[in-house]
């Protein structure tokens, strides 16, 4: 009798909360939730950062973003410009940061913060950088050469965003997923075959040497939870720390409601917190299979799961962020992964990470006509400007989630 009336009273002060925010028209904010603990963020494509009403909501519920692709080497080095200083000499490098702009204006209007993502990467990373005379047609440069770019890159970026934009971007990946996967080893990317094995610790002392004061410098990389590759990790970030110009690691977490298992997370995040460094969580999102009720509960249920992990270790922590705002604005669209539906009505998901020990849904709160899902006509603008399953990965290298990723990934 005493578990009835208990349910009762739940189901009835769940429903009054739900029609007093509805009538205040008003989400709980995970930025305010989260505010004594760390920041809470996203990741955002071009085409939303461009989008006024979009933004503002997005302001309401998280601090720090991240430029889903507008930052990484594909859309900052200008191979043109680049080849044409190279006849004087090869080592220059130009840049240009027109994609980035929409968000990098947003957020300095509004105070907010900025994740730069990403210096070093095997990825989305243009080929010609790593030929001479920026040919591809011409031989790879010589690891002098190289290492000269990587300076001259990393010092270009850092110098442009302290003129235009200084204390927006407050931290930055490094280096992005340099351990192979199924191994302990560095993977075996442009960077290593011309550099050789210090090229991590080489982007760490240029990207320190030009950092604007504070800003903090992470290794990202995903597969945390499985060995051998978090032993890499480990190894890595080791000789990374003994060199003294890293501040953190980024975990990305792109998981599914069944896998990694919650112990898995949390060995990974136990070992690795030991290091000592700053924490972030940098792209977490949440695969389910379709989005029935039952797995929308589920998916719920694992993101609860891994906010009462990190909860643990908040103090180390200084970050969270999702992967995307809405199911159908998202690299694994296809798995329902994030927090917000199409219509952008706040999924079971949601109301899990604004309060992971709570009674999960508030039923029957409709908010999409507060914050209206995006029109036919922004969602394929969106795909058209680079974001979507196939359209963000060149070459297909990278399309996998922490489940998918073999070693061919
Ligand atoms: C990796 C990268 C991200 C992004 C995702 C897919 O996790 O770090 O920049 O490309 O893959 O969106």
């Amino acid at each position: 009798m005493k578990k009835i009336l208990c349910l009762f009273f739940s189901a009835l002060m769940i429903l009054s909360a739900a029609a007093s925010l509805a009538e205040s028209g008003a989400l709980p904010s995970l930025r305010e939730i989260y505010a004594e603990k760390f920041d809470i963020g996203t990741a955002v494509p071009r085409m939303i950062a461009a989008n006024k009403s979009r933004m503002d909501f997005c302001a309401t519920q998280f601090v720090i973003f991240t430029p889903e692709n507008e930052l990484k080497p594909d859309a900052v080095l200008d191979v043109t410009a680049s080849r044409a200083l190279a006849q004087e000499d090869d080592t220059a490098v130009a840049v240009r940061f027109d994609a980035a702009k929409p968000l990098l204006d947003y957020a300095k209007e509004n105070g907010l913060k900025v994740h730069g993502h990403v210096l070093v990467w095997h990825s989305q990373t243009p080929d010609a950088f790593f030929h001479e005379g920026y040919a591809v047609s011409k031989p790879f440069v010589s690891r002098e050469v190289m290492l000269a770019r990587l300076e001259n890159y990393i010092k270009a970026v850092m110098e442009y965003m302290d003129a235009n934009y200084p204390g927006v971007i407050v931290s930055w990946d490094v280096l992005n997923e340099a351990v192979n996967d199924g191994s302990s080893n560095l993977r075996g990317s442009n960077w290593l075959k011309i550099i050789g094995q210090d090229y991590p610790a080489r982007a760490f002392e240029y990207a320190r040497k030009y950092a604007p004061e504070g800003t903090l410098l992470f290794y990202n990389d995903y597969n945390t939870a499985q060995e051998p590759k978090q032993t890499g990790i480990v190894n890595l970030l080791k000789t990374l720390i003994a060199e003294g110009n890293i501040d953190g690691y980024g975990f990305q977490m792109h998981h599914d409601a069944d896998y990694p298992s919650n112990a898995q997370i949390e060995n990974a995040v136990k070992r690795i917190s030991a290091l000592g460094l700053k924490l972030r969580v940098s792209e977490l999102d949440v695969g389910i299979p379709n989005n029935s009720e039952a797995s929308l509960q589920k998916q719920a249920k694992k993101y609860a799961d891994i906010m009462r992990i990190l909860d643990k270790y908040a103090d180390q922590f200084i970050a969270v962020q999702v992967w995307g705002i809405s199911d159908n604005v998202s690299w694994r669209s296809a798995k329902y992964p994030l927090l917000f539906d199409k219509a952008m009505n706040p999924k079971p998901a949601f109301w899990a990470v604004a309060d992971p020990n709570g009674p999960g849904i508030l039923p029957g709160l409709i908010v999409s006509s507060l914050y209206p899902g995006l029109t036919e006509q922004d969602e394929k603008r969106i795909i058209m400007h680079g974001h979507s399953n196939s359209l963000n990965q060149p070459g297909g290298d990278m399309p996998c989630s922490d489940t998918e990723r073999t070693e061919s990934c």
